[in-house]
């Protein structure tokens, strides 16, 4: 077995702790060293593809679907009774934290999706402050393998690419991957959240698919990088065209209700919307639930996480009415 399968297999067998969001970080940052120490043996895929660079954290397809099987069925299950049990136990403690939401959404589980039983690819599994987890990665990148040919992603929230990469690393040849960023400086519509100030100002965005050290040139040119601000950009190109539309842009409420509605008028008859940070930030759980009761839209939450999905079930503009939009 290649060097890196050993040691991100070895690393899954450690995932039994029970992960919160930070040690979940530590796990990830635990990896990608893992993956590093890798490196002094190069793999065949980096042979290969020569723009995968010495700094290169991928591997051959093989060690990418481990990653996506690990986070799929290992690491979501386990992050998933781990938080689980720490509200159960912060409950008999009598201790109300603040940061956690009551949340009114139905749930169901990673595995009532699509995609969910055959791993996707994963690169770049390191988490930064404003990534998704390594579980949700894992049920995007899934979902993403399910879009047909010629399909068209956008996602609302660049950041550092992380996720971007990974739709990349899981579609078809043909498909196009938008990826809208607030560019430096701009003064947004909308006010911003506090708190998301080191996810606005950045001096790049996109670092993970700019530096060629996960992709192959082919995956890269899937990507295209947009910059504006997602309350003025021009969403009419994408109406009824998207496969896959991700919404994880600002999380203050304006920004997130806007965004939805983007989302909604430009996912295709059978694709579907993707919103992260439900239940964790305030804005973002509110325009939620508001839009699923007023709209009547059958939003679901996956336990564990917090994404809440919404899949287009019509073929035509039947069921799912513009004007409502
Ligand atoms: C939580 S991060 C996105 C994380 C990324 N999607 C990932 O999965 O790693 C939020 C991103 O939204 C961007 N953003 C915030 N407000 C925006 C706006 N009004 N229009 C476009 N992008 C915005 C921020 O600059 C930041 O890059």
């Amino acid at each position: 077995m290649p060097v890196n399968s050993t040691r991100d297999l070895l690393s899954s067998q450690i995932a039994p702790t029970l992960l919160s969001y930070r040690e979940e970080n530590t796990l990830a940052c635990f990896i990608s060293r893992l993956n590093r120490h890798g490196q002094s043996t190069p793999s065949r895929w980096s042979k290969s593809h020569p723009q995968a660079g010495a700094g290169s954290l991928d591997g051959s397809n093989k060690q990418m679907k481990l990653r996506g099987a690990y986070a799929l069925y290992l690491y979501y299950p386990i992050a998933w009774a781990g938080r689980v049990m720490r509200t159960a136990s912060r409950r008999m403690r009598g201790i109300n934290r603040n940061s956690e939401q009551s949340t009114s959404l139905p749930k169901k589980a990673a595995w009532q999706l699509p995609g969910f039983f055959r791993p996707p690819k994963l690169a770049a599994l390191h988490k930064k402050n404003g990534n998704v987890t390594i579980s949700e990665l894992g049920i995007l990148a899934a979902l993403a393998s399910t879009c047909p040919n010629g399909s068209v992603l956008f996602e609302i929230g660049t950041f550092d690419g992380r996720t971007t990469l990974n739709l990349a690393l899981n579609t078809a040849q043909d498909a196009r991957i938008v990826t809208l960023d607030l560019p430096q400086g701009t003064e947004p519509e909308f006010e911003l959240e506090i708190g998301e100030g080191h996810m606005v100002e950045k001096e790049s965005s996109g670092d993970l698919f700019l530096s060629c050290n996960h992709l192959s040139t082919e995956d890269q040119s899937k990507i295209n990088q947009e910059f504006g601000d997602s309350a003025r950009f021009d969403f009419s190109p994408y109406h009824s065209l998207c496969s896959l539309f991700f919404v994880d842009g600002s999380h203050s409420y304006e920004y997130a209700k806007a965004d939805s509605l983007q989302a909604l008028r430009s996912v295709a008859p059978a694709g579907m919307v993707v919103w992260h940070d439900y239940g964790v930030w305030k804005g973002v759980t509110r325009a939620l639930e508001e839009l699923a009761a007023e709209m009547e839209l059958d939003l679901f939450h996956i336990a564990g996480t917090s994404l809440v999905v919404w899949m287009r079930s019509d073929t035509g503009d039947l069921r799912f009415n513009h004007r409502q939009v």
